[in-house]
This record gives structure tokens, C-alpha cells and sequence, in this order.
């Protein structure tokens, strides 16, 4: 009977055989069991040789049983072990994982400039009403301005004779909604889409601006100047820069201004802040007083100095990137070439 069930439960593979080898052997109803039942009716002298007899044998199962079911767990421990083992030293698989488009850089990088410089982030709808786009600023309906922005009209249903809503031409629209939601002082920045229908190698239908509204009780073209030349010099990574303010027009400032930057382009790359070059890069001016007014800023109170800027123009600047298009033309062995890609 031991040399059975020693046996057996040493050939045995799994746990559940182990339990029925359990059951059989010292079960209520086991073969080792109903032998103890006997030992009542056995003569004191049988009972002194079988009793410790079978109860050795019980125990001895019983151990047995333990033991092989610690190996079973051990082994299968070890089994999971080794399907999990991993190699540690092998090379890594490759992923192509995205990266931030230029644009998106670019803007980034513009905007943690003015943050630093006390300007908060403003947005605003890209589809925007004829009013916040063009009246607002100082653009009355027939003002020529309309037709030279090349703007998208949103089609408006036959006997709806309300002014269609536009696609923003340019970030501007922004300054007035900022004023209404933030009043004065204030100094915001605008980042986003803008859209105009023209097209070619410096002109796609949709781009980038970025807006700078500053509005206080004392605001000058100087602080303007101040801005835009700490802007610069962070931007292009110099100490040292030249801005030249060309006198212009814009609707919404008075005095206006494009702003240019001194460069030179030493076989085909930018240096800024020498050189014998000028490069414009955005245009600017005092908030107009009927612009602060439809903004609900009293401009007897307040003044303020506002500037627009193509995020795209200055990274292609920044990049030295000669055609715009490129962009937004998704091809990815074009963003690697200018280390943009994974
Ligand atoms: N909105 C003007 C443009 O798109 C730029 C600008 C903004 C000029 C603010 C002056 C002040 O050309």
C-alpha cells in the first residue's frame, strides 16, 4: 500500500491528480481510512503492531502530499518564469512616433517669449462675424481694406440679408474680443489660423498670425519698440538687434507702422542684427481710439500699442525655409530635412 501510493503520488503531474490520490488514499472513505476502522475490531496485540503502523503510513501520505505539490508550484513558477524572461540587452525596436510641426514650434516657442514678458494667451473663433473682423477695427463696409484682404466669405441662405460671417482674415478681431472679456490693462497674446484667398510660394490661403495687444494708462511706441526688440533677440538667439519703423497704414492703429529688422544674408543664411539688408516682419501701432471704444475701453483713459506677425513667415525666416507651400504639404521627408521629422 505505501509503495502504491508513494508511487503514484510521486508520478503525479498536476494538482487535481494529487487531490484524488489524497481522497483514495487517507479520504474518509480512503483505503488507508478503512483500515483504521478495522483496528477496533482487532485483538489488543494486533492493534499495538498495526496502529503505529498505519498511522506512520498516514503521515507519511500526508507528507508526501505536500511535498509534491510544493514541487508542482515550484516548477510552475518556474515554467512562467522563463516564457517571461526578457533580454534585456537586445536592441530596441524601432516606433515611428509623431513630432510637433513647425508651425506648432514656432508658436510655442513665440508665445513663451511674450509669457515672458507679461502677455497672456488669447484665442478667438476662426470663423468670425463681419462685425469683430472688419467694423470693429475701424474697417467700415466699403473701406478698401475688404477687398484687399482677399476674404473668404460663409454663404448665408437666400433672403437672409444679415452680412455673412467671414474667415477671419487676421488675428486682430481678437484685440476686440480680449478687451470685451478681459477690459483694461491688459496685454494679451493671440495666436492662430488666419485666412486669405491668394496663393504662392510666400502666400497660402490658410496661415498663422500672432497677435500682441498691450493696453495701459501710459502705453508709447516706445514699449512697442522695447517688446518687439527683446521678442527679436530671443527669437533669433542675438544680443544684438536693429529695428526700423516704416511709417504705414492700418485701419486700426494710429500711427502705424511695419517693422523691419537689420540682417544681411551671408550666403543664403539669415544673420540678424547685421548686415546691410532690412528685413519687414510685422506691422504695428497705437490702438485706434474707435477701436478701444468698440473693445468698451474709453480711450480718454487708455491707449495702447497693438502689432501682427506670420508665425509662418518667421519660421521660414528662422529655418531658412524658401517656400511656404511646403508647410502644409504633410510630407515627411521634407520636415526631416529641416529636422522636423521622427
Ligand atoms: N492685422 C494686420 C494684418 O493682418 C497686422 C496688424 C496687427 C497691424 C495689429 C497693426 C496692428 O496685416
Amino acid at each position: 500500500l505505501r509503495d502504491k501510493y508513494i508511487g503514484l503520488i510521486s508520478a503525479a503531474s498536476d494538482e487535481a491528480t494529487l487531490e484524488d490520490l489524497r481522497v483514495q488514499a487517507i479520504g474518509k472513505k480512503g483505503e488507508i481510512s478503512l483500515q483504521m476502522r478495522e483496528l477496533g475490531r482487532m485483538t489488543p496485540e494486533e492493534r499495538q503492531v498495526a496502529g503505529p503502523r498505519l498511522n506512520a503510513l498516514k503521515s507519511e501520505i500526508t507528507s508526501a502530499l505536500a511535498a509534491k505539490k510544493q514541487a508542482l508550484v515550484d516548477s510552475a513558477l518556474n515554467e512562467r518564469l522563463k516564457a517571461e524572461w526578457l533580454d534585456v540587452t537586445l536592441p530596441a525596436r524601432h516606433s515611428n512616433h509623431g513630432t510637433i510641426h513647425p508651425v506648432s514650434q514656432v508658436t510655442e516657442e513665440v508665445t513663451a517669449i511674450f509669457a515672458d514678458l507679461g502677455f497672456s494667451v488669447a484665442e478667438g473663433p476662426q470663423i468670425e462675424s463681419d462685425w469683430y473682423n472688419f467694423d470693429a477695427l475701424n474697417i467700415p463696409g466699403h473701406h478698401p481694406a475688404r477687398a484687399e484682404m482677399d476674404t473668404f466669405y460663409m454663404h448665408r441662405d437666400q433672403g437672409d440679408n444679415r452680412p455673412p460671417h467671414v474667415l477671419r482674415t487676421h488675428t486682430s478681431p481678437v484685440q476686440i474680443r480680449s478687451m470685451q472679456e478681459h477690459g483694461a490693462p491688459l496685454r494679451v497674446i493671440c495666436p492662430g489660423r488666419v485666412y486669405r484667398a491668394d496663393y504662392d510660394q510666400t502666400h497660402t490661403p490658410m496661415f498663422h498670425q500672432i497677435e500682441g495687444l498691450a493696453i495701459d494708462t501710459d502705453i508709447s511706441m516706445a514699449n512697442l519698440k522695447w517688446v518687439l526688440e527683446e521678442f527679436v533677440k530671443a527669437f533669433f538667439n542675438v544680443d544684438n538687434v536693429e529695428l526700423r519703423f516704416r511709417a504705414s497704414h492700418f485701419p486700426f492703429t494710429e500711427p502705424s507702422a511695419e517693422v523691419d529688422i537689420r540682417c544681411s544674408w551671408e550666403g543664403g543664411t539669415l544673420k540678424v542684427g547685421e548686415g546691410d539688408d532690412w528685413l519687414e516682419i510685422l506691422g504695428s501701432g497705437m490702438v485706434h481710439p474707435k477701436v478701444l471704444e468698440a473693445g468698451g475701453i474709453d480711450p480718454a483713459a487708455w491707449q495702447g500699442f497693438a502689432f501682427g506677425m506670420g508665425i509662418d513667415r518667421i519660421a521660414m525666416l528662422k529655418y531658412g525655409i524658401p517656400d511656404l507651400r511646403a508647410f502644409f504639404d504633410s510630407d515627411l521627408r521634407w520636415l526631416r530635412h529641416y529636422g522636423f521629422g521622427a
